[in-house]
């Protein structure tokens, strides 16, 4: 496994964000009319992004941040995610749901979290942080033997 300590710079954070809310243009949201955008930075640079997409059934509904993990790993074969930025047209910035702290999880149990929104608040924090005592891929691992 990668290790997943480094933190963006200034300017992939500015990239980032600006992604994130790119991304909230294209969520498909007719249910909740509550619009996301997600954008994730690789361990190779790169960023992916995604946005919430919802469904008659409501509870196939998907965020943001899952659709952009699904993705990269779909389109790019993804391994590692350093930082996601989550925008959300609101006053107060959105954090990340329970279900999509544990698919963050997978690929970067360390990465950098930040939530803005059109107001001045912020959400920097981290998903050790947001996620304490989380299961992951090496629970299974431990168990194996
Ligand atoms: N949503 C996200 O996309 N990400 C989150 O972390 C919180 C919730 C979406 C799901 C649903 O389409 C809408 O926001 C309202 O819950």
């Amino acid at each position: 496994m990668t290790s997943n300590q480094q933190v963006p710079s200034n300017e992939q954070w500015a990239e980032l964000e600006m992604a994130a809310r790119l991304a909230a243009k294209q969520a498909y949201a007719p249910y909740s009319k509550f619009t996301v955008g997600a954008a994730i930075l690789d361990g190779n640079g790169k960023i992916h992004i995604g946005c919430n997409v919802e469904n008659a059934s409501y509870g196939l509904s998907n965020c943001a941040e899952r659709t952009a993990v699904y993705a990269a790993r779909a389109n790019h074969g993804m391994q590692e995610v350093l930082a996601v930025c989550i925008y959300t047209p609101t006053p107060v910035p959105t954090p990340p749901c329970g279900a999509c702290r544990q698919v963050l999880n997978e690929f970067g149990p360390t990465m950098r979290v930040r939530a803005i929104c059109d107001g001045e608040d912020m959400i920097d924090s981290t998903l050790d942080l947001l996620l304490p005592g989380a299961f992951g891929p090496k629970n299974l691992q431990d168990a194996a033997h």
